[in-house]
């Protein structure tokens, strides 16, 4: 299919070679490239220089109204309803492959936007979301109802046939955040588009460019005007104004608690299905027995992994008494060897946080720690005096109650805690408002799955960590959130079920 692929420009501030398309700066809206109504617009920042990228259309009420007109006449009368799955499946599939023949595009897109490494970008983010689309695109013919055998006491003798069918759900909101903003699109949009779903996606007002590009792809693989919408605007404008939208069905949300519940009580006004996937503080404990060749690594990785800017971060370490201080020097060590430095340059492991906004929110937290008597084993303060970076943090001496070990820091800092008795450390893994994601490292295979029962998360990783599968479901327990992404789990959000009883 024909796109309308502007010529792309060099973009001011961006000095790794990146281009982005002019165009892309634009929202799409019914398949048209448009600016905000109100002709607004904001700026885009890259992290490491907090120089301006470019300039973002800043879309508000007005424009999420003409794109959820969009998706409900695409919804309702539109040729999408009319594919059938295999094309539908099809469609998706081509985006994967053109998502995976621009791959180094979006992963610069992605490093000059948020800040992360160009090789985790190439290596996870674009990867990952290919092969989402991809899982999904086989979902699309295996969406179906069943048949029951049914007695109805009241009607005996009666024949029926009754059986269920699975129907997308309408018109879908999803608001994504800036940490992974292309592998948040596809989680959001993979399951959606599966289903037969429409969508208006917001993507985070720090990273909007990779949701935009992917916009043309997605009209390159030639998804019908208005199945997917994207309008980029700020939170509490373009996001809000999304949420309380009466024209949406569903709206699912990654981001924080806080933001979270502000969405719930939006959607409430006319009990719009909501699916949340919010903050953590997951817990990663080093039993005795485990192997600390690779225990120390992994929960180095853990936390520092995309900067500690994930959901399910590795924030809480907790060790056995016999292998704390062993522990602790050795993820110091790999925290203090941690080569930090802008996204592009090929030596750097880790970027800047994505904002000043998250530099001055985890500076907070370092001081306050800090205050209340943690000491830092490694790092402990901002890296350098230009753009946003934090040096890796390793924190000892931290009680319960403290803020750095209760509240989500989303930064690249640790705090290790010693524990002697294996019930004592279930009872504190288990002791925080979240339960996104929790890890243990041991040999004994009997004491990971009893583990692995107890703890109240939404994920458990045993000897590994950050390992993600389109094939697994991802979401929380408690206040981490309602639903599960990927897997086929993330079908359910997008899909209603029809019972339908035919007298024969
Ligand atoms: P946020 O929750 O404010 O932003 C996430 C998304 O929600 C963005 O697209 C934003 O525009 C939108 N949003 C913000 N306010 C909204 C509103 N009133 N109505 C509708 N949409 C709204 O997160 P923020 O401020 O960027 O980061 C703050 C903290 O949130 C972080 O320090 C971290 O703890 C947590 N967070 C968690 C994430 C996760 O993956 N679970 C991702 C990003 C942030
Ligand atoms: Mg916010």
């Amino acid at each position: 299919m024909k796109t309308k692929s502007a010529t792309s420009a060099k973009v001011n501030g961006a000095r790794n070679g990146h281009t982005v398309s002019p165009k892309a700066r634009k929202m799409l809206i019914n398949g048209q490239w448009v600016a905000a109504l109100s002709g607004e617009t904001f700026e885009t920042f890259d992290p490491a220089t907090g120089e301006v990228i470019c300039k973002i259309a800043a879309g508000d009420k007005a424009d999420i109204d003409l794109a959820v007109k969009a998706a409900r006449a695409a919804f309702e009368t539109g040729p999408w309803r009319r594919l059938t799955a295999s094309e539908r499946g099809r469609m998706i599939w081509k985006l994967a492959d053109l998502l995976e023949k621009n791959l180094e595009e979006f992963a610069r897109l992605e490093s000059l936007d948020n800040g992360k490494p160009l090789g985790v970008a190439r290596a996870a983010d674009v990867p990952l979301a290919v092969d989402l689309f991809r899982y999904m695109a086989g979902w699309t013919t295996k969406i179906h109802g069943r048949t029951f055998p049914i007695s109805v006491p009241y009607a005996p003798g009666a024949l029926f046939h009754a059986y269920t069918q699975r129907e997308p759900v309408g018109v879908v909101g999803q608001i994504i955040p800036w940490n992974f903003p292309l592998l948040m699109a596809a989680w959001k949009l993979g399951p959606a588009l599966a289903a037969g779903c429409t969508v208006v996606l917001k993507p985070a007002e720090q990273t909007p460019l990779s949701a935009l590009r992917l916009g043309e792809l997605i009209q390159e693989a030639g998804f019908p005007e208005g199945v997917v919408n994207i309008v980029t605007g700020l939170g509490e404008t373009a996001g809000a104004a999304l949420a309380g939208h009466p024209g949406v069905d569903k709206i699912a949300f990654t981001g924080s608690t806080e933001v979270g519940k502000i969405i719930v009580r939006a959607a409430a006004n006319d009990l719009k299905k909501v699916s949340l996937e919010l903050g953590g503080k997951s817990p990663n404990i080093i039993l005795e027995d485990a192997d600390l060749e690779t225990a120390i690594p992994g929960a180095a990785s853990a936390i520092f992994f995309n900067h500690g800017q994930c959901c399910c971060a590795g924030s809480r370490l907790y060790v056995h008494k016999k292998h704390f201080n062993k522990v602790v020097e050795g993820v110091a060590a790999a925290a203090a060897k941690i080569k930090v430095g802008p996204g592009h340059l090929p030596d750097t492991e880790m970027g800047p946080l994505v904002s000043e906004e998250q530099l001055n929110r985890v500076m907070g937290f370092l001081q306050s720690g800090q205050a209340e008597g943690a000491k830092s084993m490694a790092g402990g303060g901002r890296h350098g005096d230009r753009g946003y970076f934090v040096q890796p943090t390793v924190l000892v001496n931290t009680k319960p109650g403290m803020k750095v070990l209760e509240e989500e820091i989303f930064g690249p800092v640790v705090c290790a805690v010693p524990f002697t008795d294996a019930n004592d450390v279930l009872a504190a893994a288990n002791n925080n408002i979240y339960g996104l994601a929790a890890a243990v490292w041991t040999r004994d295979v009997s004491k990971a799955h009893r583990l692995a029962s107890q703890l109240r998360a939404g994920t458990v990783w045993v000897n590994c960590y950050n390992i993600f599968d389109a094939a697994l479901p991802f979401g929380g327990y408690k206040q981490s959130g309602w639903g599960r992404e990927m897997g086929e789990e993330a079908l359910q959000l997008y899909t209603e079920t029809k019972a339908v009883c035919v007298r024969l």
